[in-house]
């Protein structure tokens, strides 16, 4: 079999994605490409064209084009449109289907390294509501928790999210300040701002004071690979999940989408981290 993959977006000179795509190609045996086809705005509908002419399998989508893509689509999967954003496109005989992995991907990253946490008793503290954060609370809206509960700054972007949200779930709306002041009560935060990210690396989004003893702490952040959040986690006791792995596994789902294979991660979370050293 021969792939033919590709990622667009603007900048995307230091993606990741052609390394841990061609890792996977390397570790299932398939013979492939992932091209780089970096498109300004006006030139999306170009990149579109030259993609349908060159008839591939599949492509990412990344930043800034996530939504602007879905107009050139023939086919929304129900979360991707729920979400309102696609990051991976398959091909089938000519028909093009959007999906978004980054949710899903982030959830499964999460279990492989806490299944614990995923507990109808747990309840979840999302600090940001942006694209991310949007993708994120669809996929752990899907889960069984009591509640999850998000904390932005601008409090109606937050606000938007609660069409997302399942009626199994309950979601009160925050603002850091208050989510600082009950932290006790959460087991588990989801960091999903950028605030921390390099070169701001001393910043932190809240203070964990008030962290439970065992709690999980994300951060999606993965320059640096240990946020200034997480050490303090680790600190006062917390168990953390850094943002790197979240890079593999959204890329592991969108290969399952284009292949129907699963990679299997085991060496590649190891390899990905001394990249990002
Ligand atoms: P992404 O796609 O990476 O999620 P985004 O959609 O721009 O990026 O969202 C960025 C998130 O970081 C938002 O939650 C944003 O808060 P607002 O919705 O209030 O803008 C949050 N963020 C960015 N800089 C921040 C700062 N200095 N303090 C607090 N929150 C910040």
């Amino acid at each position: 079999m021969t792939l033919a993959l590709g990622l667009i977006g603007y900048p995307i000179g230091h993606s990741l994605s052609p390394w841990i795509h061609g890792q996977f190609m390397d570790k299932l045996g398939i013979d492939g490409e992932y091209r780089l086809y970096e498109t300004t705005k006006a030139n999306l509908g170009e990149t579109v064209k030259l993609l349908k002419s060159k008839q591939v399998d599949g492509f990412n989508v990344t930043v800034p084009y996530k939504q602007d893509i879905m107009e050139y689509l023939d086919e929304l999967d129900p979360d991707a449109e729920k979400i309102g954003a696609v990051n991976t496109v398959v091909s089938k005989n000519g028909t093009w289907k959007g999906y978004n992995t980054d949710g899903q991907g982030y959830v499964r990253s999460v279990k492989s390294d806490f299944p614990d946490v995923f507990r109808p008793e747990n309840k979840v503290l999302l600090l940001g509501a942006g694209g991310a954060a949007r993708g994120i609370y669809r996929a752990l809206v899907q889960e069984n928790f009591a509640s999850i509960d998000i904390a932005n700054r601008t409090i109606d972007r937050a606000k938007s999210f609660l069409e997302l949200k399942e009626n199994h779930i309950e979601t009160t709306i925050l603002s850091f300040e208050e989510a600082e002041s009950m932290l006790e009560h959460y087991d588990f935060l989801v960091q999903t701002t950028s605030v921390g990210m390099k070169p701001n690396i001393d910043s932190k989004i809240i203070a964990l004071n008030k962290l439970k003893h065992d709690a999980v702490v994300s951060d999606i952040v993965y320059q640096p690979l240990v946020t200034s959040l997480l050490q303090e986690a680790k600190v006062r006791g917390g168990r953390i999940h850094q943002g790197y792995a979240m890079l593999l596994y959204q890329a592991e789902l969108a290969f399952e989408i284009w292949t129907n294979e699963t990679v299997g991660l085991d060496g590649l979370l190891n390899k990905l981290e001394l990249r990002l050293r």
